[in-house]
């Protein structure tokens, strides 16, 4: 095996580093990757897999002994003040087989366009099932090509082993921030001379935190990798959940982290459920069981929330208590569903109760588990469920696959509300989690509807607030932690009032940005006066009083496509772009129906994107409850992991995992998906 000079592996190493978007790997700058890897922390006992992979790029800058990947590697773990031991050794597991096979990347946007990327020849092993159960640092070195070596520090943290709250409820609001918080409140609570009347029910935690969000290997995130980092206290790459992002072709094989519902039933037992406005399988509610690299593989994640993954790695916890929200499509039998099976048939033999309409939600019992999909796709918005109402009828979302509409929708309370009641007597002196979302406050903010959005985020906070009542009415609000929280954020906020009548009159766009009142010119907040009878929408305590009034919010997005803004209430859903005839397919322009009568704001997003995206905003953390002092302060998103765990005493590693199998040699991988869900770019 050819041997690299010096100045080669240093030539090598430099070009890995000037390659900022795009990379070989996340998470393995060098040619050698352990993944788990270098800064990963652990709940003592926690599943995990273990990837090692060689690379030997074949050409481009980073080309590398002809191609041909050392398959003699040797990986060490060495536990501080301890010796170095073989890995396999270490957990008393037989080594894995070294598996092989390629792939291509670009290395920047000009090899893209040429066409011209970059192949890399793998060598790889994979150890399955792991767990390290004494906490404290431990060093993982691969050494590879006879002098080369990939070390990895590992933190297993102590944590606690005495519960201390009974229950968890975790709302997540997707794509939240402060300055959404702050513009809701404005919408739909009165105030006096600059004082409030009245207050949100998140202001009212008496616990403050921020978490930053940023991915593992790029800085902004998604929902899918934000999502698990909540969960399993592991960062990952964008689209990934519960899993560290491999070079194989394989979407399920990727290593493995255990998520706080998987701990929670292999330990305590406590039950569980997730609830959203978007599809069950959408990534937020689906990053509590799923194990993928990517969240669009929603069939058979759906199968593995229900049969856990493949059946072997992970303990068979049997599917969540309680899961409501939309998604039918992978339900009832068809191209969505995993393997064209009936998702509502396997469900119901499993034991599960299923109700796909709110009034037989409402009637549901509290003893069997459930099963609560009422649309296809994600719920309609609060706004339309509510206000808008006849737009509903346009929406072909039956929740049994037929061209109808949905229109006996629950909405996040109704299905937070039964939840918790379920995992209440399921639970018993075991306890509950809960997680609950409000997801279209981040879909509408893709949308640039910031009433859509906001609306949604004023019924999660009509949710905690009836959440916190129920607790109470349970006698369960000492034993539970209730946290309010979002993912990641997007870049809105307001900087003024808007005349909308002089905006629309005006004949020119330069004549109308004369409607933008800022600083002094602002006002106050019309939404919270009572217009008078039957002229506008009246949605009383905790929403605005009128949601279209003559004086609005001047309100908008850092990082946009090409828009029209009237800074008016949108009656039918928003649409902000549209294909030109004549262009690229993916050559977005402003859409011509919408806002006709406002005027044009140029995007700052490649011309490609037809929607806003996420921001890189630190978010808040509300903490109410036992544990409540530990949420305060920034941290990073693993952190709420750690800080719930911490709460729930499971550092306690039990016998039970100690026992659990392992990974028998020569199971098939998951097998690949019969839909085709394309990746996001
Ligand atoms: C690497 O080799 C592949 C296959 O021959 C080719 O398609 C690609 O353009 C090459 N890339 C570079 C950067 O030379
Ligand atoms: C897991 O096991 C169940 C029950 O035996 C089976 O129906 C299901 O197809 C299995 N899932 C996979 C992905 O193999
Ligand atoms: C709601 O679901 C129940 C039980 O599945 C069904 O009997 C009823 O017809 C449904 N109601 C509506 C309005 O679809
Ligand atoms: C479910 O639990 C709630 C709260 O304890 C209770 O009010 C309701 O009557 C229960 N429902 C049934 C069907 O037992
Ligand atoms: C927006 O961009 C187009 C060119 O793409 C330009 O013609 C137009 O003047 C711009 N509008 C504003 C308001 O800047
Ligand atoms: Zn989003």
């Amino acid at each position: 095996m050819g041997r690299p000079s010096f100045a080669f592996a240093f030539a090598a190493l430099l070009a890995a580093v000037e390659a900022q978007t795009y990379r070989r790997l996340g998470a393995c700058p060098s040619l050698g990757c352990v993944l788990p890897p270098d800064q990963s922390d652990f709940l003592p006992g926690q599943d995990f897999d273990l990837r090692l992979e060689v690379h030997a790029p074949v050409n481009g800058s980073e080309a590398f002994n002809e191609g041909v990947p050392d398959e003699d590697f040797l990986v060490t773990i060495t536990k501080e003040g301890g010796e170095a031991q073989n890995l396999a050794d270490f957990f008393s597991i037989d080594e894995p087989e070294v598996e092989k096979w390629d792939f291509q990347w670009y290395e920047d946007l000009f090899a893209e366009d040429a066409g011209t990327p970059s192949v890399v020849n793998v060598a790889s092993k994979i150890y399955r099932r792991l767990a390290i159960y004494e906490p404290g640092n431990y060093v993982i070195e691969l050494s590879y090509y006879g002098d080369q070596k990939t070390t990895a520090n590992w933190v297993v943290r102590p944590l606690a082993t005495e519960k201390k709250a009974k229950n968890v409820i975790l709302f997540i609001g997707d794509g939240m921030t402060t300055n959404m918080i702050t513009a809701a409140r404005l919408l739909g609570h009165h105030s006096i001379n600059g004082k409030y009347q009245s207050l949100l029910q998140m202001d009212q935690f008496p616990v403050l935190g921020h978490q930053m969000t940023h991915s593992l290997d790029s800085f902004m995130t998604d929902s899918a990798n934000s999502a698990s980092a909540l969960y399993s206290g592991h960062k990952s790459t964008v689209n990934a959940l519960g899993v560290y992002v491999d070079s194989s072709p394989d979407p399920f094989d990727d290593p493995k982290v255990e998520t706080i519902v998987e701990v929670l039933k292999r330990t305590w037992k406590s039950a569980w459920g997730a609830v959203s406005t978007a599809a069950i399988s959408d990534a937020t509610p689906i990053a509590l069981t799923g194990h993928s690299r990517s969240r669009y593989q929603f069939g058979p994640l759906v199968d593995q929330a229900l049969n856990s993954f493949t059946n072997y790695t992970w303990t068979n916890q049997g599917g969540p208590d309680v899961w409501f929200g939309g998604g039918a499509e992978q339900f009832y039998p068809g191209d969505e569903s995993y393997k064209g099976k009936d998702y509502y048939a396997a469900f119901a033999e499993a034991g599960y109760d299923i109700t796909l309409n709110r009034t037989s939600l409402l009637e549901l019992g509290n003893s069997s588990r459930a099963l609560g999909i009422f649309c296809q796709s994600h719920l309609p918005v609060w706004l339309d469920r509510n206000v808008f109402t006849e737009n509903l009828e346009a929406f072909q979302n039956d929740p049994q696959g037929g061209d109808g509409p949905a229109l006996d929708l629950p909405g996040l309370k109704d299905m937070t509300l039964k939840a918790i009641d379920i995992l209440h007597k399921r639970g018993g002196d075991e306890g509950f989690f809960l997680m609950s979302e409000g997801a279209s406050i981040d879909k509408q903010m893709h949308a640039l509807d910031y009433d859509r959005a906001l609306g949604d985020l004023l019924e999660l906070d009509d949710t905690v607030r009836a959440t916190v009542a129920h607790l109470k009415e349970l006698g369960e609000l000492e034993n539970t932690l209730v946290l309010v929280t979002a993912d990641h954020g997007h870049g809105f906020d307001v900087f003024g009032g808007v005349d909308t009548a002089y905006l629309s009159a005006g004949k020119t766009d330069r004549e109308k940005r004369r409607a933008v009142g800022t600083y002094e010119k602002s006002g106050l907040s019309q939404y919270t006066v009572a217009p008078p009878e039957g002229v506008a929408y009246n949605t009383g305590p905790n929403f605005p009083l009128n949601w279209s009034p003559r004086y609005t919010l001047a309100q908008g997005f850092s990082a946009n496509p090409d828009r029209r803004e009237n800074y008016k209430v949108h009656k039918s859903p928003r649409r902000v772009v549209s294909n030109t005839p004549g262009f690229g397919s993916h050559e977005y322009f402003v859409d011509a129906d919408d806002s006709p009568d406002g005027f044009v704001i140029n995007g700052t997003l490649p011309v490609s994107d037809s929607s806003g995206v996420h921001s890189m905003t630190d978010v808040a953390v509300f903490a109410m409850g036992p544990c409540q002092e530990t949420f305060g302060g920034v941290y990073g998103n693993i952190d709420l992991f750690y800080k719930m765990a911490n709460c729930l005493g499971l550092g306690q590693p039990t016998d039970k995992a100690k026992e659990a199998p392992k990974y028998p040699a020569g199971v098939p991988a998951y097998p690949p998906p019969k839909g085709v869900h394309p990746l996001s770019p």
